[in-house]
């Protein structure tokens, strides 16, 4: 099992090795609306183990470039996400 540290929040939500992190859906504060990488809802700022993350896909990398500079240190859209293994810390950016 991999885990999701939501700093906001302060407590560690569990999540399958490989999963989508569209898994947090319902277990946290997160909103999600799109689900498909364009809205932005569901961004937040990844402050440890973004190795733990895989690569952005296109659809997410077109819309975090979108994103005015500044809006978050390691931004990632936790809907098309997909955690490798590990623990990622993320902190809400909206
Ligand atoms: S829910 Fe819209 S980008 Fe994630």
């Amino acid at each position: 099992m991999a885990k999701v540290h939501i700093i906001d929040e302060n407590r560690t939500i569990d999540v399958p090795d490989g999963s989508l992190l569209l898994e947090l859906d319902g277990k946290t504060n997160l909103l999600f609306a799109c689900r498909e990488g364009v809205c932005t809802t569901c961004l937040v700022d990844v402050v440890e183990g973004m190795e733990n993350l895989e690569e952005p896909g296109e659809m997410e990398s077109m819309t975090l470039s979108t994103l005015p500079p500044g809006t978050a240190k390691n931004p990632r859209l936790m809907c098309v996400s997909k955690i490798k293994s590990g623990t990622i810390k993320i902190k809400f950016v909206q």
